[in-house]
């Protein structure tokens, strides 16, 4: 079997253990266990990375190196400012468009209804540098059923919490087209490997990683993977993302993960990881970011050279 591939279900190499019997921990460190059913062993195995080449990244790394463009341009100063964020008390998700009924969703009330679950899953941003990272969550097809969408729905529209007063980039960058807008097709977002992140390394999300909820959609370009939703819409339309209104050439709609097809400043057919160390390794990138048996058939009849 390919080294790459996600280990099915009662595969014999190295049972997360670790990761499993602590999901009880990680919930109770969520403040979530309760009405919380945990998922079974088997299902939850389905999604772990295990690939020598792609360790799970060191928590300091991950969560001390972020893209936030709202807080900064600067990976490393990042952490420090949105650490300073006092989100709102009770964090509301907007629900319209093309749904049987709008709503706003209580992100606290409605996480008692869902099973949370852990998920390690390369991470492939656009910059050529790669991670891999335990997330906690629910897959978004669970908030998708949830809002009911009508028949008309194609696209799923998701945008991330404006606050410029505690944003300090907002202001500074006002020539940008905030709020930070991303979108899926509605397939996509039905698509079992498409999660909704509340937690990373056993613990809740960090401000700098998008708390309390942000967007996970492993075989795109990280810059898809939008952080601190407060807002999803479905519609008609193909929705228009923020790097897609600055640069569409170089930030597609659809930004699958594709080393065939280099970016128009660089190539993408190796990643740096990122591992600490003064020389990185470069690896090779993989095809949908090693998850093309899941995904391809998402794509039939679209040519991937010119979705970039
Ligand atoms: N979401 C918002 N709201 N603002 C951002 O600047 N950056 C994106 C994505 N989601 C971004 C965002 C990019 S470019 C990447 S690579 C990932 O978040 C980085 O996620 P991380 O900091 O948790 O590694």
């Amino acid at each position: 079997m390919d080294k790459n591939e996600l280990k099915s279900p009662g595969s014999e190499l190295v049972t997360p253990e670790e990761i499993y019997l602590s999901r009880r921990t990680v919930l109770h460190g969520l403040g979530f266990l309760g009405a919380q059913t945990l998922l079974s062993r088997a299902h939850a195995e389905k999604y772990l990375v295990q690939d020598p080449e792609r360790p799970i990244t060191k928590e300091e790394l991950a969560t001390g190196y972020n893209n936030f463009y709202e807080f900064s341009l600067d990976k490393k100063e990042v952490k420090e400012i949105a650490s300073r964020w006092k989100r709102p008390a009770k964090w509301k998700i907007k629900i319209s468009g093309l749904v049987k009924k709008p709503m706003e969703i209580d992100l606290e009330s409605f996480l008692k209804t869902v099973t949370l679950e852990e998920r390690v899953y390369r991470f492939r941003c656009v910059e050529a540098w790669s991670m891999v990272l335990p997330w906690t969550g629910f897959p978004l097809a669970k908030l998708v059923e949830h809002a009911e969408p009508l028949a008309g729905a194609k696209y799923v529209k998701f945008l991330t919490h404006v606050d410029d007063k505690q944003m300090p980039n907002i202001k500074k960058m006002g020539y940008y087209p905030w709020p930070y807008t991303e979108g899926l097709t509605l397939a996509e977002a039905k698509h079992p490997l498409s999660f909704l992140a509340t937690g990373i390394y056993k613990k809740p999300l960090p401000n700098q990683n998008g708390a309390p909820i942000r967007l996970v959609v492993p075989w795109k370009y990280g810059f898809k993977s939008i952080k601190s939703i407060d807002a999803i819409e479905f519609t008609s339309e193909q929705p228009k993302s923020l790097w897609e209104s600055l640069a569409s050439e170089e930030y597609g709609f659809y930004a699958n993960v594709n080393p065939d097809v280099s970016h128009p400043r660089w190539s993408q057919a190796r990643e740096t990881r990122i591992d600490g160390s003064f020389f990185p390794k470069k690896i090779a990138t993989l095809k949908f970011n090693g998850y093309e048996k899941e995904v391809q058939s998402l794509y039939q009849g679209l040519d991937l050279k010119k979705n970039y």
